[in-house]
């Protein structure tokens, strides 16, 4: 299987693409808005390209949500998203094409062997789907980082980041009949990692004490926020389900969708778990993730 990833990174994003590295076939990673705007994010993708020594192909996709204002979030991962440190200049250069050209070019090329991963917004899948919504069909495997199991946000009251950050493309892309796997934010919080651990078990490798130094910014605002030393590496988490299915320690299947309306809810992952909507279950949500499984294949992401 050949791998797309949909990404803003973004300090948990890094972490994602480390594992990725080395756990999935990786054919490019698609750059969207998200935790930066998107001159930041491609810079970092980039950063991580030269930190990587990988030859994936980074391509720039949408800078702006489908309807509304663009948000980010600078208090958790730094203004420039990777933990505001000091880095050598980038040597890597984007590819000339449009994402969304690329994913669907791509589901041409490998149809029903492409699997998406995405760690931010849904827009570059939304606006691909747009183009073409037979899209779905292609793809064997989605794995998304986003919505909440349980209804409480980390950006709004209800909405988790992802999802907040472009409601109407989650919404489209929980609509579309793609294979989805949802990592809401719950599990991924029940699963933080203490930074005095990851130092312990990451090795000081050059990648590792990059990615260690991001992590502190980020470290601390948890502390502020959540009283816990901790950090919370949600998009790891995705991505080590999409490596290896077994992450997944308890699931269900459901029937979900994304609320884009009201005072309140704009954003909010709603969840049918007792089945009373009548609609039939569109995707496998993760429950609880495999914590030891998580921090293996991100160590394995660093041999
Ligand atoms: C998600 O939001 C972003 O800040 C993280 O990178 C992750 O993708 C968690 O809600
Ligand atoms: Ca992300």
């Amino acid at each position: 299987m050949k791998w797309i990833i949909d990404t803003d990174p973004g300090v948990d994003d890094a972490a994602a693409l480390i594992a990725a590295e080395k756990g999935l076939d990786v054919l490019a990673w698609s750059i969207v808005h998200g935790n930066v705007d998107l001159d930041k994010a491609l810079v970092n993708a980039l950063y991580l390209k030269d930190l990587l020594a990988t030859r994936t192909p980074v391509f720039a996709g949408a800078e702006k949500p489908l309807l509304e204002k663009r948000i980010s979030a600078p208090s958790v991962h730094g203004s420039d998203g990777l933990g505001d440190l000091e880095r050598p200049p980038v040597k890597s250069r984007e590819e000339k094409e449009h994402s969304v050209d690329m994913l669907l070019k791509a589901s041409h090329d490998y149809p029903g062997e492409l699997g998406l991963l995405t760690l931010g917004p849904l827009t570059n899948i939304a606006l691909a789907l747009g183009k073409d919504w037979r899209l779905a069909q292609r793809v064997r495997r989605m794995v998304i980082m986003g919505g909440t199991s349980t209804g409480r946000g980390n950006t709004t009251p209800v909405g988790e980041f992802n999802f907040a950050a472009d409601p109407e493309a989650a919404a489209m892309v929980l609509k579309s009949g793609m294979p989805i796997t949802l990592v809401p934010w719950e599990p991924t919080v029940e699963i933080m990692f203490k930074l005095s651990e990851l130092e312990a078990e990451l090795g000081d490798g050059p990648v590792a004490r990059a990615f260690l130094a991001m992590c502190c910014p980020f470290a601390r605002f948890i502390e502020q926020k959540m009283g816990t030393r901790g950090i919370i590496l949600s998009d790891l988490v995705a991505a080590a389900v999409a490596i290896n299915p077994h992450t997944v320690l308890k699931k269900q299947e459901v029937f979900a969708a994304v609320e884009t309306a009201g005072r309140w809810g704009r954003g909010l992952t709603v969840i049918d778990y007792a089945g009373v909507s009548g609609e039939k279950p569109n995707l496998e949500l993760c429950l609880a993730a495999d914590r030891g499984m998580v921090l293996q294949l991100l160590k394995a992401g660093l041999r």
